[in-house]
């Protein structure tokens, strides 16, 4: 029923281990293979390894920030780690990462030669003072891809960037480039946070924020490459529930990366996610999740096709969530009042904003043409 043809490679379920150092080495990336992914990528491959920052992994309750790097594995040894992940079969995709065009052919045509799938161009880290992914460039991204495509057989993956002003134009270079897919977002710059006592921020530079904090940046970036670019997209970005993956491939993903869940619930949270997803399909009597890819899309509208004629909120007979008064505080326009035994919207005040049906836990408002 998951089974999914994703560029050519026959993928279990279209649920994929992204790059990072959960698949560090051979062994890990065994393991998140084992643990049910239909495919994983390795944490990306560089030609000069360097020694990790200390400490370079902050999280708090929504999220992650990173400043990990890259793989410190050399390119050769990575013919032995490959073998080992590959020992009982499975898809493993290739990250690499390098500043040249050149360089990334190289370290690319090592990988196919070492067994990879295919390559996913990590050309999207937010790290680094110059505080600018390779990825904003169009220009550059096309010259990298086209070198790496003419250099392997195997399919071509860019992995793009929210820290860009057009992701859009940055996914129509890399298909012109010739490559076979994007995949969005990687980690989107930030600081997690600041210690008040102590005024020292979560980590002591600019890192990658993950996690449920990017989850909407990676749908729209999913939704706004899937509206203009041809191109199968794989989507990343705070998947933790197969509520999530649905989400990025009812908005027009073909399969979806999961990263930073594997790091902070372990190696349990894809089986979980694939069986979730396997029941979700099963519970809709849908066949495949083929069936799906792109619905959300065909709901999405531009400023000029949204309604405009009046609507109000209006209360439903369900009984509200105990000692709750969200609505009251958070309608702006001061529209919802409370009685003895009801909540009232004031249809002469409601703008028909629509927040108060969001944040209402018991589902009361509704909002009504
Ligand atoms: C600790 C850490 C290390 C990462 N290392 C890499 C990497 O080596 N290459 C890469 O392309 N992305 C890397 N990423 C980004 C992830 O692959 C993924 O794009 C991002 O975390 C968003 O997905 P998530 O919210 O599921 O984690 C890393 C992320 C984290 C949290
Ligand atoms: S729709 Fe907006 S304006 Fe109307 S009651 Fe709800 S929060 Fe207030
Ligand atoms: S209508 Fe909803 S948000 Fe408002 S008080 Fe009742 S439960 Fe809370």
């Amino acid at each position: 029923m998951l089974s999914t043809d994703f560029l050519g490679m026959k993928l279990k379920n279209p649920i994929i281990v992204a790059a990072g150092p959960w698949n560090r080495d051979g062994k890990a990336l065994h393991r998140s293979i084992a643990s049910g992914a239909g495919a994983v990528v390795t944490e990306s491959i560089v030609s000069d390894t360097v020694l990790d920052v200390r400490p370079r992994i902050a999280c708090d309750e929504m999220g992650v920030q990173n400043i990990r790097l890259y793989s410190d594995i050399q390119i050769e040894g990575w013919e032995r780690e490959l073998d080992i992940a590959k020992s009982d079969g499975g898809v493993v995709i290739a990250s690499i990462s390098a500043h040249t065009a050149s360089e990334l052919a190289y370290l690319a045509s090592k990988m196919e030669k070492f067994g990879a799938d295919a390559i996913e161009l990590s050309v999207s880290n937010p790290m680094m003072e110059s505080l600018e992914v390779v990825a904003s460039h169009a220009d550059v991204i096309y010259d990298m891809t086209k070198e790496v495509v003419s250099n392997v057989r195997i399919p071509v993956i860019v992995k793009l960037s929210q820290n860009t002003t057009n992701i859009t134009k940055v996914a129509k270079a890399a298909k012109k480039a010739g490559a076979s897919a994007v995949s969005a977002i990687n980690t989107v710059r930030g600081i997690l946070g600041v210690d008040l006592e102590t005024a020292q921020p979560a980590l002591s530079t600019y890192g990658g924020i993950s996690g449920p904090y990017i989850r909407p940046m990676g749908l729209a970036s999913v939704a706004a490459i899937a509206q203009s670019v041809d191109i199968p997209i794989c989507g990343i970005g705070g998947v933790d529930s197969a509520k999530h993956a649905l989400e990025y491939i009812m908005l027009g993903a073909s399969a979806v990366q999961v990263g930073t869940a594997v790091m902070t619930q372990g190696h349990g949270a894809i089986g979980t996610i694939v069986e979730e997803l396997e029941n979700w399909l099963d519970a809709h009597g849908l066949a495949s999740v083929e069936q799906v890819r792109g619905k959300a899309l065909a709901n999405m509208k531009s400023f000029d096709e949204m309604k405009i004629e009046p609507a109000v909120s209006t209360v439903q007979s369900v009984p509200c969530t105990e000692n709750c008064d969200k609505c009251l505080t958070s309608c702006i326009y001061g529209a919802i009042s409370r009685s003895e035994t009801s909540v009232n919207v004031d249809e002469q005040a409601c703008t028909g904003c629509g927040l108060c049906t969001f944040i209402c836990p018991a589902k009361k408002l509704k909002l009504a043409w």
